[in-house]
């Protein structure tokens, strides 16, 4: 594709450009966004680029393993792998509101990152992923006034105090274009082709009070769920699938006893940009087999059900 290939150069030449001799640092996610930055990035700057992996406990299971095998097996690029988890689940513990939920994890990332840019040596800039979507949805919600729907924690700038300046290639494209420019960069399908995980990760498919034993339950259906798309073939027609663990439990009933367990949702949507959405139209028998599957293998979820909202009224995630 000559349109990507002439973005790749145009994308380093502006790189370069804007970082002269500085230090970058990239945090990865372990998603598309952040992982075709970093690529970029590391291709334009080479090893003034630092990446940083936060582990905030709130990753999807074996996520962690993942990002860190490809970006130091297999592209050589330095990698800091930070297990903060603690630090983020002391820090959620109590919070419940949606926003708080958004606002406490985004400022420990500032942290987390302030720490390691100075743990590099100083660190003059700091790379992001962030995608046009990221930045018109926090502004404005269909062109209407100036509403925040939702602050997402990679957007809107830095403290004075870091003293650092954003570099953000990827802040004109849309995910199919990041997704073909990292098919350009030569980035396994397999991560090409991810599904969008959010910053904030598992905190806000928990509505509530987020807690370790919490994620562990969601992370065991979210791997269910996604294996059994995978299995029927379905992972590349979808946008984005999990799993969401409610905050009630319901009663039940397992061979002769009573159970008295979490209730977890389903959901999975079709977009192309993430600004609209669409319910995914499983088959029915296929539902099924995923709810018995979760409650049979799952201790601690009695209950599944399937969310069939469309964005709007909902949004994909549910805070
Ligand atoms: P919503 O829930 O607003 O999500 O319909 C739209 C898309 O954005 C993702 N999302 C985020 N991504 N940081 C991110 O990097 C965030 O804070 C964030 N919140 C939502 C969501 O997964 C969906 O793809």
């Amino acid at each position: 594709d000559w349109t990507m290939a002439a973005f790749r150069a145009q994308a380093i030449a502006g790189i370069r450009a804007q970082v002269g001799q500085g230090r970058v640092i990239c945090g990865l996610s372990g998603g598309v966004d952040s992982s075709v930055a970093a690529v970029l990035i590391h291709e334009a700057i080479g090893d003034q680029l630092t990446c940083v992996f936060v582990d905030h406990g709130l990753m999807r299971a074996g996520e962690a393993d993942e990002v860190v095998t490809l970006f130091r097996d297999h592209y050589n690029i330095p990698l800091v792998h930070r297990d903060a988890s603690g630090l983020f689940l002391g820090e959620l513990a109590g919070v419940t509101d949606p926003e708080a939920k958004r606002k406490t994890i985004g400022r420990l990332f500032i942290d987390v990152f302030e720490a390691e840019a100075k743990a590099v040596g100083g660190a003059d800039f700091l790379a992001q992923g962030t995608l046009y979507p990221d930045v018109i949805e926090s502004v404005s919600f269909h062109g209407g006034p100036s509403v925040t729907i939702k602050s997402h924690h990679n957007v809107g700038g830095l403290p004075e105090r870091m003293n650092m300046k954003l570099v953000e290639p990827l802040r004109e494209l849309f995910k199919d274009e990041v997704r073909d420019l990292g098919r350009e960069l030569g980035l396994p399908e397999r991560l090409v082709g991810r599904h969008p995980f959010p910053g904030p990760g598992l905190a806000i498919r928990i509505p509530g009070e987020i807690t370790k034993e919490k994620c562990d339950l969601l992370r065991k259906v979210d791997a269910i769920y996604l294996e059994e798309i995978r299995n029927a073939g379905l992972y590349d027609a979808i946008w984005q699938a999990f799993a969401v663990l409610l905050p009630v439990r319901t009663v039940g009933v397992m061979g002769d006893a009573r159970t008295y367990d979490h209730a977890c949702a389903l959901r999975a949507v079709t977009s192309t940009d993430g600004m609209t959405a669409d319910v995914f139209p499983f088959d029915h028998a296929l539902l099924g087999r995923m709810a018995t599957r979760i409650i049979n293998e799952v201790r601690g979820i009695n209950r599944v059900t399937y969310d069939i909202t469309s964005k709007p009224p909902g949004t994909i995630e549910w805070e």
